[in-house]
């Protein structure tokens, strides 16, 4: 019999000002390994000590939500995005030991405005109200928001009127990230002001009696100068947690749970290549070892050398089983005079799932399938605000495959944000290489090539794709930039070379950084790379003769062409 668990169902930034934060943790690490020393835990213990000091974010829809979590877990505590109308009886269930009410675009008085249920408030647990947050709670204990007639977007100087708890560490002031329309005008009772802006007097607010504070800033994003210090402050000082998440102890006891779990069984899994699908693949490997079939399918649409690469690491080096299939011909034949982008992807999603599907049929007596499911995946598919990506490409359902196959699934790393992904696969032996690598899309070179994918096309493509990414390697921007890549255009122009006059192919250079690929902007690359790149393209590919610069940021434009 399966157990049900939340890894099996069926079918950042740079930290700033390090001292006191790496203090506190130090000081009650301390605390907690001689604690630990005097107890000797049954498994259901630890199995519950997982998650003994969480935090729960109640998302209201901000960009930033997600922003909020990662940064609670940079401090070892556990942190989870729960829908802002949780119940009270969820909460308690949960146990955590501090609310965070995330930021949000609407204003409190606003129909339709999202607020929690009021019960949350007398579960006597400490609150953290983070901009539409802190106007939640401002409302719902009788105090009074109103639209400002001094709207604050982007930096703030932000005066601490209070230097303990919640600003303990905290200079008198500092440089702060607003965002909002609307601001506090008159406090609830029993709520002191404990920080200003010039333009917002009452900009930090708390009730100590109570434990609720809040604050008109984001302290989760980097502008922010010392945000860190106020999470910080209110996941140790105000909620009494202790830094116990780390990421070494989720394998093991992940590990753990995939060997009762899967006990015997057969688990098969899509390997692509990519971060999430390899981190998943050594982990279950690491558990259940042979027993996990792992499955590549070689589009014809990948990178130079892709397929090699990935044969030779996961089944040269790290010794898993792994069928590469080739399916080249396949893809290529069906996006036969294919141009539309949607059409291309949703060609490119199906044919994957046939050949996905023939290849894990010839495993004999498979029950699961593995998958690197993130976290910010798994937020998105339950939030009530709709996520923040709404459908604009048919992006994530290439690799989905169907309910029909009757697999039950096992996602060790839906509880991950990326980073913390890229960290399990350090330390679990993936090659640098391929942990640093930069997002690749499900349907590959077909949407970097605008217009019909052709051999011909692909080989163009590839050629110059592995010029911009060895440049920006080497000029040893390639971790900063989110993504760097080549598009080949479907226009033709005059150059001229060799004194004679060529009619060739034009390739669109995209640079950008982005922290999620939400949103992204154009990357003002130095004009001696973008140079060298250029160059190196019209000289060494056959068949360009111009290459070109994409300034666009996302929105209004997307970060790939189609
Ligand atoms: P867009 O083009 O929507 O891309 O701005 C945002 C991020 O998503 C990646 N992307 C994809 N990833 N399957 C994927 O797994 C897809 O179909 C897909 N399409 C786009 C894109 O590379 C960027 O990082």
């Amino acid at each position: 019999m399966v157990k049900r668990s939340k890894i099996f169902a069926m079918g950042g930034a740079k930290r700033r000002n390090r001292t006191p934060v790496k203090k506190q943790q130090l000081r009650l690490g301390r605390k907690l390994r001689l604690k630990k020393a005097s107890s000797k835990k049954s498994k259901t213990d630890n199995q519950k000590s997982r998650y003994q000091d969480m935090i729960l974010v109640l998302d209201f829809g901000s960009q930033y939500t997600q922003l909020i979590a990662r940064r609670i877990r940079e401090n070892k505590v556990y942190s989870k995005i729960v829908p802002y109308n949780i119940s009270a009886a969820e909460i308690t269930e949960l146990n955590p030991k501090g609310l965070i009410l995330s930021g949000g675009p609407l204003s409190v008085y606003d129909k339709g405005a999202p607020l929690p249920n009021k019960d949350i408030f007398k579960l006597k647990k400490p609150i953290l109200g983070i901009c539409y947050g802190l106007q939640v709670i401002t409302h719902m204990f009788g105090g009074q928001v109103k639209k400002t007639s001094k709207r604050e977007f982007g930096r703030a100087e932000m005066f601490a009127d209070s230097h303990k708890d919640l600003f303990a560490n905290l200079p008198s002031n500092f440089t702060c990230w607003m965002s909002h329309g609307d601001e506090v005008k008159k406090l609830p009772t029993g709520f002191a002001q404990i920080g200003h802006t010039l333009n917002s007097p009452i900009a930090a607010i708390a009730n100590r009696a109570k434990g609720v504070y809040g604050v008109q800033f984001h302290p989760e994003v980097i502008h922010t100068q010392r945000g860190n210090q106020i999470l910080a402050n209110f996941a140790f000082q105000i909620c009494r947690c202790l830094p116990r998440w780390n990421l070494d102890k989720f394998v093991r006891e992940t590990v753990k749970e995939i060997v009762e779990n899967v006990d015997n069984k057969k688990v098969v899994l899509g390997l692509s290549g990519g971060v999430d699908s390899s981190v998943a693949a050594v982990l279950l490997q690491q558990a259940i070892g042979k027993r996990l079939y792992c499955i590549f399918v070689d589009n014809g649409l990948l990178r130079k050398n892709e397929a090699k690469k990935v044969e030779d690491t996961f089944k040269n080096q790290l010794k898993m089983n792994l069928n590469c299939v080739n399916a080249q011909k396949r893809f290529l034949q069906r996006l036969n005079n294919v141009v539309d982008p949607e059409q291309k992807r949703k060609i490119i999603g199906d044919e994957f799932i046939k050949v996905f599907q023939e290849a894990a049929k010839r495993i004999k007596g498979v029950e699961f399938l593995g998958q690197g499911t993130l976290y910010p995946d798994v937020i998105e598919s339950m939030s009530p605000l709709g996520g923040p990506s709404s459908v604009i490409k048919t992006h994530h359902n290439v690799g989905g495959l169907p309910k029909t196959m009757r697999l039950k699934l096992v996602e060790p790393l839906r509880e991950l944000f990326k980073d913390e992904v890229r960290n399990i696969g350090k330390n679990l032996g993936l090659p640098e290489d391929l942990i640093k690598r930069q997002p690749f899309p499900g349907p590959g070179l077909a949407v970097r090539i605008i217009g019909e994918v052709t051999e011909g096309r692909l080989e163009i493509l590839r050629n110059a794709d592995e010029i911009v990414e060895s440049e920006i390697k080497k000029s040893a921007l390639y971790d900063e930039i989110w993504q760097a890549f080549a598009v080949l255009l479907p226009i033709k122009t005059v150059g001229v070379m060799g004194d004679k006059r060529t009619y060739e192919n034009v390739i669109a250079l995209r640079c950008v950084s982005s922290l999620d690929g939400m949103t992204a902007d154009w990357v003002k690359l130095p004009h001696e790379i973008l140079g060298q790149i250029s160059n190196r393209i019209i000289n060494e590919v056959e068949g360009v003769n111009r290459v070109v610069y994409d300034i666009s940021s996302k929105p209004p434009a997307t970060i790939e062409w189609e």
